[in-house]
């Protein structure tokens, strides 16, 4: 039975990257799969601890699930600190892996720069907790952007590592479950979760840098195009987007090694739902200048109406609060299932 799984950290402004590399996915995979969506509230710990408003920001995360159409009564929408079993799973998961493991993810490296010493504990620990949010449903599925894919094999490991550690355990008490492993058929509890990453629109990058992703984090506010902008400044960012001064190729081979017109003839593939061949199927030979203001109105089209309806429920706190709540209690049921097994495959008395 496939589980969908997946999170977003109430950190800076929702952008285009999250929503084409991520919560566009959400949103389809809800169609034909039980799905729980969480705002890791946790994980924005780990690198800035004092928020000016991590209340909002987690209420503004789920607006924008909510707006962009995730059903909140059919899956699973909460946010993560409300349900204790993300942190103990975490904590067990911190004494199976590694550090060795921890020290080569690239994310790790970035975020924590030259002052390694003086990062976070929490920093380092972050996939621990990423493999915990996931691994406590048990779920196989998880719908990401590509800046996720090393987070998820390390997710892989640690789950391979606690079934083949406690494997013994896991027998005796009956709560293995047969999967497949590659070709190998093996026994374990927790699933070995496939990544659910792909398409045109599976790296966003900067608007102003096409060697950057596109990011929260930049300071240039001109290098992502947020949520919750307005149609004016979509179409002002789009404008002053950087390019090549050539125009538009019409095989994806000629985007090779143009970055910046890669990246703007996947944002228009991303939103319009085709293929990149197919932007340039109807954009190839043509100049910027003609291509720009297309990718605006669509931009524009596709976001507005989500921009809006966020508007309208981030007005409403105390509704957003109640979906938390009820999300949250229906995942804790789950996720307390799941930790009693893992308590008694551990030996941890609960009784
Ligand atoms: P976060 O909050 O940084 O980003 C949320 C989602 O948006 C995707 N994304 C992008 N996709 C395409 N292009 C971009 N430029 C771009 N920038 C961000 C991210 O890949 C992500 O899918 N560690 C996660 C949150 C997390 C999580 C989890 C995810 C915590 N626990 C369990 C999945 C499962 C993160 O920081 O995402």
């Amino acid at each position: 039975q496939p589980l969908v799984f997946s999170g977003v950290q109430p950190t800076g402004n929702l952008h285009l990257g999250n929503y084409l590399g991520a919560i566009r996915k959400f949103v389809a995979l809800q169609e034909t799969n039980n799905c729980i969506y969480c705002v890791v509230d946790l994980h924005s710990l780990t690198a800035q601890l004092v928020h000016d408003d991590l209340e909002g920001q987690t209420r503004s995360i789920t607006a924008a699930f909510l707006a962009s159409g995730i059903d909140p009564k059919k899956h699973i929408v909460f946010n993560q600190a409300r349900v204790l079993q993300h942190a103990e799973l975490a904590w067990i998961f911190n004494c199976v892996a590694r550090i060795g493991w921890m020290n080569r993810m690239t994310q790790f490296k970035d975020k924590a720069g030259k002052d390694r010493e003086n990062a976070s504990l929490g920093l380092l620990a972050y996939p621990s907790l990423m493999a915990a949010d996931i691994l406590v449903y048990r779920a196989t599925h998880v719908p990401v952007g590509d800046d996720q894919k090393q987070h998820l094999e390390l997710t892989r490991d640690i789950a391979q590592k606690f079934n083949n550690d406690f494997s013994d355990r896991i027998a005796e008490l009956g709560l293995g479950v047969e999967m497949m492993m590659g070709e190998e058929k093996v026994n374990g509890f927790f699933p070995i979760t496939e990544p659910i990453i792909g398409g045109p629109a599976a790296r966003i990058m900067s608007l102003r840098d096409g060697s950057k992703k596109m990011s929260k984090s930049d300071p240039s506010d001109l290098s992502r195009i947020n949520l919750t902008d307005d149609a004016d400044t979509i179409s002002k960012k789009i404008k002053k987007a950087k390019t090549d001064p050539e125009a538009l190729p019409s095989e994806t081979d000629g985007l090779a090694s143009r970055p910046e017109a890669e990246n703007l003839v996947g944002i228009y593939a991303g939103l319009a739902e085709i293929s990149k061949q197919d932007v340039l199927n109807e954009f190839g030979g043509q100049q910027f200048s003609v291509f720009k203001p297309a990718l605006a109105d669509l931009a524009v089209e596709k976001l507005a109406p989500i921009a809006g309806e966020m508007r309208r429920l981030i007005a409403d706190p105390a509704y957003i609060d109640s979906v938390l709540r009820d999300g949250g209690d229906r995942a804790r049921m789950l996720a307390e299932g799941t930790m009693k097994s893992v308590r008694q495959i551990i030996g941890l008395l609960d009784n």
